[in-house]
C-alpha cells in the first residue's frame, strides 16, 4: 500500500544501511514493516558529505516496490529533478536553504508526476516554509544539521512541527508531515505527538538489535 499522508509512517533512511549488502537489508527493513525508504542525496556543497547518486538510486528501484522518498541535499537541485524522476524517485524534497525560491523547482518535480517536497534545517525559521504548504506534498523537519547520520534529535523543532501541522490541519491540507534526524524508540511518540507523520529513522532501524520491534515502537511505542 502506498504511504499516506495521514497515517504514522517509517522511512529507514538507507543512508544507515550497509552497502556491501544494500538489497538484503532493503529485504531486512521490508520485512520489519517499513513503509516507504529515504534516500539522502548528498553533493558535497550544501552539505559537507557525499552519499550517492543517481545509479545507485537506479539500482534500488530495481530491488524494492516501496515508494523512495528522496531527500535532495543539492544547492542545485533543479537540473537533477529529471534524472531523479527517470531513475524511480516517487518523492523529491527540496531545501529551502537551497532554494530560497523554490517553486519553480517545485512544480518541475511535480510537473513530473511526482510528489514533492520542501525541508528545512533545525535553524532556519519555519515562516519561509508556511505559504508553500498548498503546493507540496511533503513538508520536512530536520531535527539534526543534514549531513551525517547517527546524530542527536534536536527537540527545540518540534515546536515548528506543532505549527506546521496546525497550519496543515486548518487549511484542510493532505501534505505528509515528516521529521528527519536522530529519531528513534527514545523520541518518536514526541514527534508523533507534535504532529509527525512520516518519521525517518536511520541508525535506530539499521542498528537494532531487532529491526521489527524498533519500528514497531516508533510507530505507535
Ligand atoms: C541527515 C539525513 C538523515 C539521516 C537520518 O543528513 O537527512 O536522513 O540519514 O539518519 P539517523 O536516523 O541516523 O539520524
Ligand atoms: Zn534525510
Amino acid at each position: 500500500m502506498a504511504a499516506d499522508s495521514q497515517s504514522v509512517c517509517i522511512a529507514p533512511s538507507l543512508l544507515a544501511s550497509d552497502f556491501s549488502q544494500l538489497a538484503a537489508d532493503i529485504d531486512r527493513v521490508t520485512a520489519a514493516g517499513a513503509d516507504l525508504l529515504h534516500l539522502d542525496i548528498m553533493d558535497g556543497h550544501f552539505v559537507p558529505n557525499l552519499s550517492y547518486g543517481i545509479p545507485v538510486v537506479e539500482a534500488i528501484r530495481r530491488c524494492t516496490d516501496l515508494e523512495l522518498d528522496t531527500h535532495l541535499m543539492l544547492t542545485d537541485p533543479l537540473e537533477y529533478v529529471g534524472p531523479f524522476v527517470d531513475a524511480g524517485a516517487d518523492f523529491l524534497t527540496i531545501h529551502l536553504e537551497a532554494c530560497p525560491e523554490p517553486a519553480p523547482v517545485l512544480r518541475a518535480i511535480r510537473d513530473r508526476g511526482i510528489g514533492c517536497g520542501l525541508a528545512v534545517n533545525p535553524g532556519t525559521e519555519i515562516d519561509g516554509m508556511l505559504p508553500y504548504l498548498p503546493d507540496i506534498d511533503l513538508a520536512l523537519i530536520m531535527s539534526v544539521q543534514p549531513g551525517f547520520g547517527g546524530q542527536s534529535f534536536q527537540d527545540h523543532v518540534l515546536s515548528k512541527v506543532r505549527l506546521v501541522r496546525e497550519e496543515i490541519d486548518s487549511q484542510g491540507l493532505t501534505v505528509a508531515l515528516e521529521i528527519d534526524g536522530g529519531v528513534g524508540p527514545k523520541n518518536a511518540a514526541l514527534c508523533r505527538e507534535a504532529g509527525a507523520r512520516w518519521l525517518v529513522a536511520g541508525s535506530s532501524v539499521f542498528g537494532a538489535a531487532d529491526a521489527t520491534e524498533a519500528i514497531q515502537i516508533i510507530r505507535t511505542g
